[in-house]
Parts: C-alpha cells; structure tokens; sequence
C-alpha cells in the first residue's frame, strides 16, 4: 500500500516498509527500508529523518537559504552531482551551456492504480494489475528538466521496484550521461556486498565483500548482462546466515551493460545504486524527448539469504516470466550439441531423437550446424535457411518425423550475430556493428548485428518468423555466442555512437516482443554462451535460460547455487551430459549427474546412440523419476542448507508443502566422517513426513582392489573377470527410512545411514566416493498411513 501523509511517503508490502519524505530544500530524504513498521502520521516519520543543525565542516551548503543542508550528508533517493553531494549520482546531464551540475528538487506526486507497460524496455506485470504506483515528479528549475521517478508496490509481494524517466522539457537539447534505476541510502557502513562472478563455463560464484569504506562498482561492459558479473546483487548486514539477519536483493530488469555501485561515504553512511552502465553512455535527448531507465527490483528480508531468495524466486516466477509457459511443466528434453556439434544430418538426428524417446525424453532439440553451410563456426550465421544436404527434407521434413516418433520437436538460433562468411553479411555489411573502415576485433569469427537499425531488426524478425512457422516448432533455443567490441552503429551520426549499446537492447527487445507476440506457443530457451545473459530482461520473454555450457556436476552444484540466490530453478536449465566431461574432462557418476541437474529444468546433452546400456537404462530411470516428482522440483520453493565443509545441500519444497526433494553433495570424500545428517527446510512444521531416499546401486569395480577382502578367490583389479562381474553384481546402497514430524526433520536434521570409512563393507553402509550426491524424498503421510508403515 502507499500513502502520502503530509510530506512523507510510505510504500509498505506485506513484511516490508520503505519510507521518504520532501526536505523543506526540495530534495527527497530517504527515511527507511526493511521490516515492516507503522508509520500512522508524518509526526511519526520525524524518529527517521536525519536531525540537521548545521553543516558539518568542509562540506558543501545546499543553498545560502538552507545553510544547514548538505547534500553529501543526507540520504537521498536520487543525486544529482554539483550540488554538494560528491558520492555516485542517479543522474548526469550535459546541458546546452556546457555545465553538468543537476538540481532536481520536488515538484508533484501521484498515487495510481495498475502498472503501464514501459515503451521501450520489458518490466514486471502483475496478473490482475493490482500494483500500486508512486510517480514523483522531480524538477531542474535552472534548467527546466524534469524526472519522473516511479515506485511499484507489488501488493502480494515484498518486493518494490523502481524506474526513473527523464523528459527534456526544456527547449534547448541535452546530453543525458547517467541515469540510474534505483537509489538506495542506508545510514550505516556495515554491510557485506555480494555479488556473483565469473566466466564462460564457470558462472555465479559468490562473492562477499566488506563495503566499509570507498567504492565497490560491479558492472558488465560486455554488451550484454555477462557471465562477469550478473546484475543480481545483495547487501547484507554483517552475521547475515541463509536463514537469519537483515538482507536486500537487488536486480534490473535489463539484459545490457549494467552498474551496481556500493558506496560508502566519508560520514559513513552507505549508497548502493543501480543502471545502466554509465560508461560509453550517452543519449541526445532532444526538447519534448523522454529516456526510460530500466527497472529495478528491491526486496528485503530478515530471514537471512534464503528469505530474500524466497522473495525473488516468488516475484521472478509470478511477475516476471510470463506467457503460456509461467507455469507449465517444462518438457524433458534432449540436445544435439554435445551428441554431435556441427556434424548433423536428418538420419543421425532421428536416430538420436528415437534413443531420446525411448529413454522417457519430450522434447528433441536441433542445435547448431543446420542451416547455410555452418559445418563449423567460421560460416553461415544470418543465413537462417536450411542446409538441404543435412535436412532434405527442411525444418518442417525434420520436424515432422520427430514428431511422429512421439517427441515435440525445437531449433536452435542465433539471430543477433553473423559470420563475414555468409550471404548475409556480403548483402548487408552495412548492418553489422564495425567501425567503417577499421580493423574489427573478432569473437567466435562472428560479429555482431547492429540492433539499433530498424531495417535490420525488421529483416531479422521476418526471418526468425519464417524460421519458427518452418514446420511444428515447439521450442527455440536462442543464443548470442560473443561479447561486444568496436561499439559502433554505421546508422547513427558520429556524435550519437554512445547511445549504441542501449539501441541494441531496444532494439533486441522490439523484435522479442514481436517474435513472443506471433509465437505465444513457442518455449524459448534464453542462451549466451551459456550463462552470458542470465538476467530478469531476457527472463521476460524466455522463461529459461541455459544457465552454463559446463554440464559438469562439480561445476554445476556451486554455479546453481549461485543462481538460486537471486533466480528460482523453473528458470534454470540444467543437462546432464557425457563423461568425462566435455568441459572439464571430469569424471563424476551419472547419479550426481542427474541429481544435480534434477534441481534445474532437466535436459539431457549427450551420445544416447553411442552410451553403455546400463547408462541408457539409468537415464530412463532418471527421467521416469523427474517426471514424477517434477511439479516440486520445478515450481516448488528452493532453499539452500549448507554450502561450506565440502558438502551442497538442497531442498525443494511443493507449493502445498506436501512434498520435497532433498539434495546432499560431498565433493570430496573425507576419510573417517561416518555420520552425517541433512537437514531439509521450508516444510510444514506440524505436518508429518515419510523420509526415503533415491537408492542406488553400488558398483563393486568402486572398491578396486579392496574386494579381495571380502571374496573367497582373488580377482585382478580391471581385469576382464573383474568387469564382467561389475556388470552382473550390483550392491544396494542405504536405504534411508523414516518417519518424522516436519519441525523435527528440521531443526534435528535426519541422521543418515553410517558411511563407508575404510572400515569395511557392511550391508546399508552409505557409500560416498569423491563427487557423491544423494537425493532424498520427503511426502506428508496421514496418520493411517504412517500406522500402514509401522506395521
Ligand atoms: C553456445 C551454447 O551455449 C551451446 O549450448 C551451443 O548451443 C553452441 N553455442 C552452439 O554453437
């Protein structure tokens, strides 16, 4: 809800307040965010503003009239620079005199009802309109500008967002060099800043940082949101745990160059701002010309990560993602890239996708190498047509045959790049983004298409049309496989050239929209290089991302974990892949495999034709068990238990709280550690719990030599008796069993069988070898069924 009580705003959401007022200087003094509190009268709100009695010594007074206002002190909900205020400003502006000082002081507000959609950018939307919106009008009287900054109140949600619109009023041009989504001033400099890095093939670790003084900036100039630096970021008060202590998430709704300022100041206090990336940016706004700055989302909690992480993955799941797919089960798919690479043709395909069916697979997708002549990545990007002597019988040929098989069938595309060596870039080299003239760096031997040329995003939308309507397209993969360089657009003037990167993303995000418009049935799967462009924009119109090249379980259980902080697992898809490895030559077993990629949207990425038939039938067990637990693992609530000591812990909890699946790692094995336990979260505390586990089959090629011990006779380790017996002996793993009320599986944690010590084997021995998971099933039982299973 929000209210205007005299002077003071109040935004509260159902467990949160912010709250800020208009100074009698004109600027707005940011009173509070965090838990929810009451504020009932603007004489209520005075215990939250800064108490002000003269002007700290060196610092800048506002005006002669308010002698005692410095503005480097105040917490403002956004800065202009010149004014006094030194920190990260929310706005920049060159005016036509050449001066860059903005003063921008209060001028209206108004309270309405339903969100409009933004004209220019994707935001939020809630089903039934019901947010609530806060518009401040904000006026430059030197210079007769104005801002618009809006607030949303998501009523069923404790999540506010923010966007800022600059409008030139004025009747001369400016040049518009920053402008920020959201600003937040917080009157302390204890915070821990969490952001998530990485690179290709590794993406999302964590990161926590001491914001105690000076500036943290984590930002992407890669052209997109980047496997850098993701926009998801989070401040948190120093002890904060998963599951207590005060945190904020922060992301944008934005898939470009992006910029998370931490600042503390000199009288510390701490500034976070949010934007688009300031450097190489700089929009002509001309008299009467508005800019939008992508939206900001906020939420906070005091239940620690976890809590905040529920508020994200609760607002990206309904406010979000949207289209025919928010809320369908995602199908299990297989890909061809890892199968095959660019080496396809109509036969290997269908006999690929035939192995995926009969293996419980939904859904067969095409991946790269199918059109032009892209027999490698030197050729073909923008020739988006089939290559007939791989597919006959085209798209539609193909498309056909998979679906007699009983499988959807979907396509990979990559539509923002092109290869010198095509047909298109011969026709259009005026459509890719090159300095004229100028020696081009290169990426993957492809460049980038410039999105900020209307004629090319027109072409571009008809042939991606022509492309999805090629035959029963269920699904498209969309890729963007390089980062920016030699930012330059042959269709705008000289002077306009740092407006580039933001036209692309408009541009990008007319052709999506146009593109989800015509093909509402379609799933679009977001992809950049895997996880280069893993944010809430593209999340808009894809409701998946493949979240990482690296399938590689060891990689994928800290990279999901970073994911799950800001992203809920219906967004993340997962694969399970060869082994060893393609990207990390590692060898791990096929169960981690699985079970890591279970907790995602699940895909298969590998040789089903050419995989031992033991593997083969292990992976019809897997899909056959995702299908059925696949609600809860895919729309459920995710939370994190321990992700420290060598040991990842999960569980996913069903919107009823009926059931969950837990999930345990240990990434080395730990000699002598019998006794473990896990402990799941999120589950109905009065509700009671038949707690079972996914048994496996120990393989007694596991111990090598060690079997000697145990048998009469002596078998030489990898001998072929050795393997001949793996194949026709299979030892049960532990069996874990139980029944337990819901508070105690969770503040007791469930003490798992003993595991494997070097002390020998014994029948129910957990037995872990390096790189072991175990996935666990937690389901209400009534009191009948639980007096069923005692006897
Ligand atoms: C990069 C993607 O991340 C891969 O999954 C695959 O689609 C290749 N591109 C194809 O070129």
């Amino acid at each position: 809800m929000i209210r205007r009580l005299g002077n003071v705003f109040v935004l509260d959401t159902p467990n949160t307040t912010y709250a800020f007022g208009v100074i009698p200087s004109g600027q707005l003094e940011h009173l509070y965010y965090g838990e929810r509190i009451v504020i009932d009268t603007e004489e209520e709100a005075v215990v939250l503003a800064e108490k002000r009695l003269s002007l700290p010594g060196n610092t800048v007074a506002y005006s002669s009239e308010h002698s005692n206002v410095s503005l480097e002190v105040l917490r403002l909900e956004m800065s202009g620079g010149g004014k006094g205020d030194v920190r990260e400003p929310f706005i920049e502006v060159t005016h036509a005199d050449g001066s860059y000082t903005s003063d921008f002081v209060f001028a209206d507000a108004k309270i309405t009802q339903g969100k409009e959609p933004f004209v220019t950018l994707p935001g939020s939307y809630e089903e039934n309109n019901q947010v609530e919106e806060l518009t401040i009008t904000m006026k430059d009287h030197s210079y007769d500008l104005t801002v618009e900054l809006h607030y949303f109140v998501f009523k069923n949600q404790d999540v506010i967002t923010r966007s800022a619109k600059f409008i030139n009023t004025s009747d001369e041009p400016v040049l518009l060099d920053r402008l920020m989504s959201a600003q937040l001033d917080f009157e302390r400099a204890d915070f821990e800043f969490t952001t998530f890095h990485g690179a290709w093939a590794r993406e999302m670790k964590r990161h926590d940082m001491s914001a105690n003084a000076c500036k943290i900036v984590n930002e992407s100039y890669c052209g997109c949101s980047s496997n850098r630096s993701n926009p998801f970021v989070m401040l948190s008060k120093k002890g904060t745990t998963e599951d207590h202590g005060d945190c904020y998430g922060l992301n944008l709704i934005y898939s470009g160059n992006h910029y998370e300022a931490v600042e503390v100041s000199a009288f510390y206090q701490t500034r976070i701002v949010t934007g688009i990336n300031p450097r190489s940016f700089q929009f002509h706004i001309a008299p009467g010309e508005v800019f939008e700055a992508p939206e900001a989302v906020m939420t906070y909690s005091k239940s620690g990560f976890n809590g905040m992480s529920q508020n994200m993955h609760r607002f990206v799941r309904e406010c979000i993602v949207r289209g025919e797919w928010k809320k369908k089960p995602r199908p299990v798919l297989l890909n061809s890239w890892e199968a095959a690479y660019f080496d396809i043709n109509e036969s290997k395909l269908l006999k690929l996708a035939k192995a995926g069916k009969e293996a419980g697979v939904e859904l067969f997708v095409m991946d790269d190498g199918w059109f032009g002549t892209r027999d490698n990545d030197t050729q073909s990007l923008g020739d988006w047509y089939p290559n007939k002597k791989k597919l006959p019988n085209g798209l539609a040929g193909l498309a056909s045959k998979v679906n007699k098989l009983g499988l959807e069938f979907g396509v990979w595309v990559e539509p923002e790049m092109v290869n010198v060596n095509s047909d298109l870039y011969r026709a259009h080299p005026e459509w890719v983004m090159e300095i004229p003239g100028k020696p081009h760096s290169e990426s993957r031997t492809q460049r980038i298409l410039d999105f900020s040329n209307p004629d090319l995003i027109e072409y571009m939308t008809e042939a991606m049309t022509k492309v999805f309507s090629d035959g029963n397209i269920a699904y498209v993969k969309w890729d963007m496989n390089r980062i920016f360089s030699d930012y330059y657009s042959p269709c705008l003037p000289p002077e306009r050239q740092k407006e580039v990167a933001h036209r692309y993303m408009m541009g990008l995000y007319k052709m999506c929209d146009t593109l989800m418009s015509r093909f509402p049935h379609i799933l679009f799967e977001g992809c950049a290089s895997g996880g280069n462009r893993f944010d809430l924009g593209i999340l808009c119109y894809f409701p998946q991302i493949w979240a990482s090249d690296d399938s590689d379980a060891i990689y994928r259980v800290n990279g999901q974990t970073g994911y799950s902080y800001g992203y809920p697992m219906s967004t993340v898809s997962a694969h399970v892949s060869d082994c060893p490895n393609h990207q990390t030559l590692r060898k791990t077993p096929m169960a981690s495999r699985f079970q890591v990629a279970a907790f995602g949207v699940l895909g298969y990425e590998c040789n089903l034709c050419e995989m031992n038939s033991e593997d083969v039938k292990d992976i019809k067990e897997q899909i056959a068990l995702y299908k059925e637990w696949r609600d809860v693992l895919q729309y459920g609530s995710f939370y994190r238990g321990r992700a420290y000591d060598n040991v990842y812990e999960w569980t996913v909890v069903s919107p009823d709280k009926k059931k969950a699946v837990g999930f345990e790692m240990q990434v080395l094995f730990n000699p002598n550690t019998h006794f473990e336990t896990y402990t799941p979260k999120g589950l109905d505390e009065d509700k009671k719990y038949l707690f079972t586990n996914r048994q496996l089959q120990i393989n007694i090629k596991d111990f090598g030599g060690l079997i000697n011990q145990v048998i009469p006779f002596h078998i030489k380790p990898d001998s072929l008796l050795h393997n001949v017996a793996a194949k026709l002996v299979k030892l049960p793993g532990e069996k874990e069993y139980c029944i337990a009320n819901g508070k105690t599986l969770m503040e007791s944690g469930v003490h798992l069988k003993q595991g494997f010590g070097a002390t020998g084997y014994a029948e129910d021995i957990r037995f872990t070898t390096d790189f072991a998971s175990r996935m666990y099933f937690m389901e209400e039982v009534s009191n009948t069924m639980e007096s069923e299973h005692i006897e």
